[in-house]
């Protein structure tokens, strides 16, 4: 199975895929947090993707196609894979129908998180995220138990770099000039589903779920 979660920053990408991998048992990638990881490590890529990151741009198609390249040949994503934050562009969807033959039968669904966007800015910039790992937590819509500590791993909490209000207001735009797009794209390949994102992550999540017990 192969599920694609498409919404513009602070949709609950992440706080919804959590759930679906687990319950679904299916591989995790979020371009996001494996570049988050690189910059964290100072590798060649991260050192390359930082720029573009801070400033709430796209890392460029060439550097993040590689990434998922790669990732999708590890074993884990043979019995399926919820894709968080990818593809991006046009480029980048083109760049999945290529490559997923070698890997799987195809995509199932592509689900599009719709939220308004006041709502959008103000998730962002009060998330909150575990350094180990990568789960959003919300300082009003979803505390952790203990402050600043991660509910699943202990891990510390941290604010994103690019959860400024400036930086937001960019990433927001970005996502309507670039990504918006594969709304379209997917809906004439009947694969799209429009979910309200604008509910509790309970009923977003159950919204979600059924569409896909039913596949
Ligand atoms: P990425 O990490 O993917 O960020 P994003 O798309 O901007 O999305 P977010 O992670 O900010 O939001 P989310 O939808 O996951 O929301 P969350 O669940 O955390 O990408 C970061 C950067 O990396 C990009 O800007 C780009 O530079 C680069 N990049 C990544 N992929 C790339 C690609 N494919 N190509 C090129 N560049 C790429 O929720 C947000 C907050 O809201 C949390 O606090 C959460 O607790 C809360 N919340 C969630 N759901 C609800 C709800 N229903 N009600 C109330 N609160 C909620
Ligand atoms: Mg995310
Ligand atoms: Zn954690």
């Amino acid at each position: 199975m192969l599920i694609i979660l498409l919404g513009p920053p602070g949709a609950g990408k992440g706080t919804q895929a959590e759930r679906i991998v687990k319950e679904k048992q299916l591989a995790y990638i979020a371009t996001g947090d494996m570049l988050r990881n690189a910059v964290k490590t100072a590798t060649a890529l991260g050192r390359k993707a930082k720029q573009f990151m801070d400033q709430g741009q796209l890392v460029p198609d060439e550097l993040v196609v590689e990434i998922v390249r790669e990732r999708l040949q590890d074993p884990d994503c043979a019995k399926g894979a919820l894709l968080d934050g990818f593809p991006r562009t046009v480029s980048q969807a083109i760049f999945l129908e290529q490559v997923l033959p070698t890997v799987c039968s195809g995509i199932d669904r592509v689900f599009s998180i719709e939220v308004d966007e006041k709502e959008l800015i103000e998730r962002l910039t009060s998330r909150r995220v575990c350094s180990d790992c990568g789960a959003s937590y919300h300082l009003k819509f979803k505390p952790p138990q203990v402050r600043n500590v991660c509910d699943q791993c202990g891990g510390d909490l941290f604010q994103r770099e690019d959860d400024t209000l400036e930086t937001v207001r960019e990433r927001l735009q970005v996502y309507k000039n670039q990504t918006e797009p594969l709304v379209k794209f997917y809906q004439d390949k009947n694969l799209l589903e429009r979910i309200d994102g604008n509910l509790e992550i309970d009923q977003v999540y159950k919204q979600i779920a059924g569409i896909i017990e039913k596949l």
